[in-house]
């Protein structure tokens, strides 16, 4: 039976690395009906808004997506596609795993982490106002509730993936109320999953650790900011944003993109890494039950980095095409 899902190939690189991923998926065997929507700057002009109220409502009927990066044009009145899209469809749970990839260069070798970010508040709630001119206040917005089913996620999560811990990232030293809050509910979760080792570190140790020993942080649980930026210093570790993919989970719907955003500077010139989309489209096979489609591209996946074929922001000489054609035809062989 095929799978009807919702495509946002997005702006910038999205539609390059959207196109390599169908082929990807298809080369795989698994068989996919796409509901193709357009949202971001592409149609901000034509319809005068970014997230054109189909796209939800696709979204939302078909329970799953896969996006590629959106970017929203700034100083225009529009608000954030990616954060509207998370709260819309209360996408609560921002699953990155971290994980180094063969043939890459030796200093970014046997990283494993995943950061599990809150997606729907902090000071992504857009709470922002001009006090009097010249003073700007953006509120952070902490709930109880958010925080729990954050943690209950990472702690399931953690089991359901047989790691051994789970670390919460906070500034509850400086931010005693709102990050003392996610501190507080992250220890009474932590007592209902007894097999799981709860360990705590505030931000800024957490980003020297990440480069010194990340593995030893296993799963990260954290807030909205220091998830965003722990993820792109994650990327770093592991060859940078062309490879960390990324699912948005909610109760109803998921939609899973990479880490990376539209990368204007290399848009339409045919050298994107499609590999972190790919990734995520591999994380959205698992969640549909699709496991042995979903084993076939991992396995093409290390062949073809084994094979020494990479793109230019991996040192390589291969462009998208080359790619993607050489990882269909390793699909193929696995
Ligand atoms: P970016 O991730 O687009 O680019 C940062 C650097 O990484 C650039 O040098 C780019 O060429 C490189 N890069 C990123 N992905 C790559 C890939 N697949 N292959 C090869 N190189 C890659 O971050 P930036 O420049 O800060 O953001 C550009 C736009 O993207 C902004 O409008 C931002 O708002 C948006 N954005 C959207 C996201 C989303 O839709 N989920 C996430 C992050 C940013």
């Amino acid at each position: 039976m095929a799978h009807t899902i919702t495509l946002i190939p997005g702006d910038g690189i999205g539609p390059e690395v959207a196109d390599a991923t169908r082929r990807v998926l298809e080369a795989s065997g698994v068989k996919i009906e796409w509901e193709v929507h357009n949202a971001g700057a592409a149609v901000a002009e034509k319809r005068g808004t970014t997230l054109p109220d189909e796209v939800l409502e696709s979204v939302r009927r078909n329970k799953v997506a896969l996006k590629g990066p959106i970017g929203t044009p700034i100083g225009k009145g529009f608000r954030s596609v990616n954060v509207t899209l998370r709260q819309a469809l209360d996408l609560y749970a921002n699953v990155r795993p971290i994980r180094s990839l063969p043939g890459v260069e030796p200093r970014f070798e046997g990283t494993d982490i995943v950061i599990v970010r809150e997606n729907t508040e902090d000071l992504y709630a857009g709470l922002e106002l001009m006090i009097m001119p010249g003073v700007a206040q953006s509120i952070k917005l902490i709930t109880e509730r958010a925080c729990a089913r954050i943690c209950e996620y990472a702690f399931d999560y953690a089991e359901k993936m047989n790691r051994k811990r789970v670390t919460v990232v906070h500034k509850a030293n400086i931010m005693k109320l709102s990050d003392g809050l996610l501190l507080e509910v992250f220890r009474k979760v932590a007592m209902r999953f007894p097999r799981i080792e709860p360990a705590e570190v505030i931000v800024d140790a957490c980003a020297l650790q990440m480069v010194k020993n990340a593995n030893k942080l296993d799963v990260i649980v954290t807030e909205n900011l220091y998830g965003d930026i722990l993820s792109d210093l994650g990327a770093g570790l592991v060859g940078g944003l062309g490879i960390v993919p990324g699912a948005n989970i909610g109760i109803s719907s998921a939609v899973f993109e990479a880490v990376h955003g539209t990368a204007p500077d290399i848009a339409g010139k045919g050298i994107a890494n499609p590999t972190a989309l790919v990734q995520s489209a591999v994380m959205m096979l698992h969640h549909l039950g699709e496991h042995t489609a979903a084993t076939k591209i991992e396995k093409g996946l290390l062949a073809t980095f084994q094979s020494g074929v990479r793109t230019a922001d991996l040192s390589g000489t291969a462009g998208t095409e080359d790619f993607t054609r050489a990882l269909c035809d390793a699909i193929g062989r696995a």
